[in-house]
């Protein structure tokens, strides 16, 4: 396995063994690596030749409020899940490599960017669409891995791809979970005990939600005011959005019908977490 903090090496790399007709599998990433980062890796093993793997925690994808400078970091161990899981190159930049302070250039995704957390995180979509088409631009991957528990994400990098011509395919994979159920996230690290034992409150009002569907409930307004009280009774949680959205562009609907989306962001403590639900009806 072979790491590069610059990019012109890696990208010479890369181009060398795209000439020789290696396929190029690509996992975006800010690092401190968990199982949810190594399914990703593990399809892109698969279905590659050359498995390249990016840290960088993205500074333009953060608020001024937000956790960049406490977000959790382990270069080192990183490394080591990454030789493990077969990663062939890893691209591990300082910010300089990435943003020069001339700079003036953004990739905005518009309209399904306003939406639940985009709605939410000002400016967090064109942080990550500017980093993502920059890495796609150096990686030069034929398949990109995002994980499905960042569900807007994969949408709105779906849509970049396509309104941009950008020729490669994007692959999704789903969300992994812990035990009880808690959607597996860098960010948990945050929970102290008492958190993490009410973070799995996310994950029931989403199987709350699929029951009362099942059942047969279709006014989205009663199964989000249902959701809302069940997470109201958790007294270390407190929301930040439930929405039952359709697929396709996010839009909120009022009947539970086709393929649908009921996402959610909740502040347990301190620590916003989301996590999300397809299903078809
Ligand atoms: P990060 O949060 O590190 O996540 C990297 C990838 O891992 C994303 O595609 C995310 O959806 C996926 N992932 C995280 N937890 C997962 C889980 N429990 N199950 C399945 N997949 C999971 O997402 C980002 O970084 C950044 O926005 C990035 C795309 C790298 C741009 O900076």
């Amino acid at each position: 396995m072979q790491v590069f903090k610059k990019i012109n090496p890696l990208r010479d790399e890369i181009k060398k063994e795209k000439e020789s007709g290696q396929k190029i599998g690509f996992v975006p990433t800010m690092g401190y690596l968990h199982d949810g980062h190594l399914a990703l890796l593990k399809e892109a093993r698969a279905e590659n030749d050359v498995v390249v793997l990016s840290i960088f925690v993205n500074p333009t994808q953060f608020g001024p409020d937000e956790d960049l400078e406490e977000y959790p970091r382990n270069i080192e161990r990183d490394l080591e899940l990454a030789k493990k899981a077969g990663c062939d190159l890893v691209f591990t930049p300082e910010v300089d490599e990435i943003y020069s302070p001339q700079a003036v250039t953004k990739v905005i995704v518009e309209d399904l960017t306003n939406k639940l957390c985009g709605g939410l995180r000002d400016g967090h979509f064109s942080g990550v669409c500017t980093i993502v088409t920059k890495l796609f631009n150096i990686t030069l991957p034929d398949r990109a891995y995002f994980g499905q528990k960042d569900a807007q994400q994969v949408l709105v990098i779906k849509r970049l791809v396509k309104d941009l011509n950008l020729d490669l395919e994007i692959k999704t994979v789903d969300i992994v979970r812990e035990s009880d159920g808690l959607a597996i996230s860098s960010r948990n690290k945050y929970l102290n005990p008492q958190e993490r034992q009410a973070a799995p409150i996310l994950f029931k009002t989403l199987n709350l939600a699929k029951e009362l569907i099942k059942k047969g409930e279709r006014d989205a307004k009663v199964i989000k005011e249902r959701m809302t009280e069940k997470i109201n009774n958790e007294s270390l949680a407190k929301i930040d959005y439930v929405e039952i959205v359709k697929q396709s562009n996010l839009e909120k609907i009022e009947q539970i019908r086709g393929k649908i989306l009921i996402a959610l962001a909740v502040y347990i403590g301190e620590t916003r977490l989301i996590d999300n639900l397809m299903m078809e009806v």
